[in-house]
């Protein structure tokens, strides 16, 4: 049982009826919130509220609830994900924040993530990149190879396995100043590039996975480290020095 009082707060939420419509922050007031519940948990009790009313629930976007999918994407006082670290918006706890406190909830913010309607973005720019390149071509009829058949250094492989830890949120985007998608990019293509059997495709892989990245009309780089900060998966930007030598290697080498 919590030994903190429960809260009341004032939110002010970006509403948007669609894609073509203008949309304008809204104020509301939510009571008695437990500062154990979860950030989405508050506003599913908010969305209650709303629907007994009559009114239209505020549509945003989540799925797992577990720090696991990449579909919660909420810009809190500013922030992706919020104030804390490492975690994604669904794993942000009402603790965080204090009695009457007024917080802040947007969409993402990037030309490459039209907003949807209300708080819900699109983001299929990240999966027309992934098409791009994020993959290895195998023929996976037959019978399975042993898992250590091909050697692969321990720091390789857990190098690999921390750039594919990437959920693609886009929270990386949403910190940019630049809405640059390096991060994200950087993570798919680490995450092969540090593995024998990513090499056989990786020129390919770097140079039509930056192509969409920059059709899609993300920002450049311009190192500010942002993305690190606010990812909840702790990208490192080591990633992106990564990939920059995969593409400098694949165009010049
Ligand atoms: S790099 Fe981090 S912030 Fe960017 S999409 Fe992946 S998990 Fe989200
Ligand atoms: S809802 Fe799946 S990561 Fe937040």
């Amino acid at each position: 049982m919590s030994v903190n009082k429960d809260m009341n707060l004032t939110l002010k939420i970006w509403r948007q009826k669609d894609a073509r419509s203008k949309g304008k922050i809204e104020t509301y007031q939510v009571s008695n919130i437990s500062p154990d519940s979860s950030f989405l948990e508050m506003m599913d009790v908010l969305n209650e509220e709303l629907i007994s009313k009559g009114e239209e629930p505020v549509a945003f976007d989540h799925d797992c609830r577990e720090g696991i999918c990449g579909s919660c994407s909420l810009h809190i006082n500013g922030e992706p994900h919020g104030p804390d670290r490492l975690i994604t918006t669904c794993q942000l706890h009402m603790r965080k924040f204090k009695d009457g406190d007024t917080i802040y909830i947007e969409p993402w913010r990037a030309k490459a993530f039209p907003v949807i309607k209300d708080l819900v973005v699109d983001r299929s720019s990240f999966d027309r990149i992934q098409q791009a390149g994020g993959f290895i071509s195998v023929n996976t009829s037959g019978n399975t190879q042993d898992a250590n058949a091909i050697p692969i250094p321990k720091k390789n492989a857990d190098m690999s396995m921390d750039a594919a830890t990437c959920i693609g949120c886009g929270a990386c985007v949403a910190a940019c100043k630049n809405s640059s998608a390096m991060l994200f990019v950087s993570a798919k293509v680490s995450q092969f590039a540090l593995l024998p059997q990513g090499r056989v495709e990786a020129k390919d892989r770097v140079l039509n996975m930056v192509k969409a990245m920059d059709d899609e009309g993300f920002g450049a780089c311009t190192n500010t480290g942002a993305c690190e900060v606010e990812c909840p998966k702790g990208i490192s930007l080591e990633n992106i020095a990564r990939m920059n030598r995969e593409y400098l290697s694949a165009t010049f080498g």
